[in-house]
């Protein structure tokens, strides 16, 4: 069983609680396999025009930029590290209701038909991975589990439709701190509570490798 963990924060374990989520999961995890893809430690340049660039300049043979070979290196390595993984972790905060831009990047770049995802002879897409598992532990400091407030939430909402509902993982477990900026007299309980259930999520992968 391979594990790899997509950490999304280079705030550190003493201030961000969702790195210390992951710095709680890898401490739990015994001697499962495991490798971490840092979106932050990568050098992942941005999505966009560079990239079709890039791919139109293979496909005629035509010398490619620094940057071109850069964004073409970077987009190969996350794929090679999802394709690689029988088990993908997301470690990531909410920030501005939504997930980090090295994360989304991370996600740009794996996000591809025939890769992850593609339309059947009906037009039907599908996923492409639905032999990978998934688990999610994100922290966000207010409270978006509630009818009213949970549509605003576009972080784990975002990746649960994309490696669940896109890419057609099993999404096995998902641990989320919450409220503990709006509820700053509970913060420590609700984030001990929290750290507790990503340590068991840990635990049980290590008793009870998949
Ligand atoms: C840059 C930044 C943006 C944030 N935006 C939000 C937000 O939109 N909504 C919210 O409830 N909390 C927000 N927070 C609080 C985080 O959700 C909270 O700190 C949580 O623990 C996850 O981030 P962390 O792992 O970096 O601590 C933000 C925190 C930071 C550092």
């Amino acid at each position: 069983m391979n594990v790899l963990v997509v950490k999304a924060n280079n705030r550190p374990a003493s201030e961000a609680v969702s790195s210390k989520m992951y710095e709680t999961f890898m401490e739990n995890l015994g001697t499962v396999h495991v490798s971490t893809y840092d979106v932050f430690a990568e050098d992942m340049p941005y999505f966009g025009q560079d990239l079709f660039n890039a791919f139109a300049k293979v496909q005629a043979g035509d010398k490619l930029s620094e940057l071109e070979q850069r964004i073409l290196a970077a987009k190969q390595k996350a794929m090679d590290a999802l394709a690689a993984a029988d088990i993908v972790v997301f470690a990531f905060p909410l920030w501005n209701l939504t997930i980090p831009a090295k994360l989304q990047t991370f996600i740009d770049y794996v996000y591809q038909a025939g890769f992850t995802f593609k339309y059947d002879e009906n037009g039907q897409l599908m996923g492409l991975m639905p032999d990978k598992k998934a688990i999610i532990l994100s922290a966000r400091g207010g409270i978006y589990s509630t009818p009213e407030t949970e549509p605003l939430e576009m972080s784990v909402n975002y990746i649960k439709n994309v490696v669940g509902g896109i890419f057609g993982m099993e999404i096995i477990d998902e641990v989320i701190i919450e409220g503990h900026n709006a509820a700053p007299d509970q913060a420590d309980e609700i984030i001990a509570k929290g750290l507790a259930k990503a340590a068991e999520t840990a635990k049980r992968l290590s008793a009870a490798p998949i």
